[in-house]
């Protein structure tokens, strides 16, 4: 775990399983940083599922979430999303580096998502990161008219 998520000292994030009696302060983030939101349901189901869902919080603020789904040597990070509130603190690198860092640790050689071509912001954090593209997925997305395509990123684990 990287130092800025050990949450030892009061001032640092924690990085936290997500609980079902998180889901009231993840949709209140979820529905205002995204134009289409997961549902509760959303997040019911990956809990459910057995996904990898942490949460981050400084004290008992929730600053952000993410969900990776694991198997066969392969991970998906499902939902990545920071707080407006706290974006551009490089608290969405950090959670990143968990994801990925995780995903290695569970045996995925490659780790894959999916992000709007409109999502300049995602997309910049990702490139810097080391993802690269691999495809495109069109009409992937529901958008305010019609569909929207969604590009597929990766990032070597090995
Ligand atoms: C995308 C998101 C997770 C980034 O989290 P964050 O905590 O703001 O990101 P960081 O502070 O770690 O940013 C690291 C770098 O990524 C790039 N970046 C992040 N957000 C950016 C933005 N909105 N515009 C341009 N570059 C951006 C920058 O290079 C940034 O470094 P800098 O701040 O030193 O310039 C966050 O903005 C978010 O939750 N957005 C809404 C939900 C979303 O789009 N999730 C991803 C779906 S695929």
């Amino acid at each position: 775990m990287s130092a800025v998520l050990k949450g030892a000292a009061a001032d640092l994030p924690s990085l936290l399983p997500m609980r079902e009696g998180d889901l009231d302060e993840v949709m209140a983030i979820e529905s205002v940083i995204y134009t289409h939101p997961w549902t509760r349901g959303n997040f019911g189901d990956s809990l459910r599922a057995g996904y990898e869902c942490r949460t981050l919080r400084l004290g008992k603020a929730l600053l952000g979430y993410f969900v990776l789904m694991a198997a066969a040597g392969e991970a998906h990070l499902l939902n990545l999303s920071i707080a407006g509130a706290y974006q551009r603190n490089g608290h969405g690198s950090a959670l990143l580096h968990e994801a990925a860092a995780l995903a290695r640790g569970l045996g995925a050689r490659s780790l894959f998502l999916e992000v709007r071509p409109s999502n300049r912001g995602a997309q910049a954090l990702y490139t810097r990161f080391g993802f690269r593209r691999i495809a495109v997925r069109r009409g992937y997305y529901p958008a305010h008219s019609g569909r929207e395509d969604a590009l597929v990123l990766t990032l070597p684990l090995a």
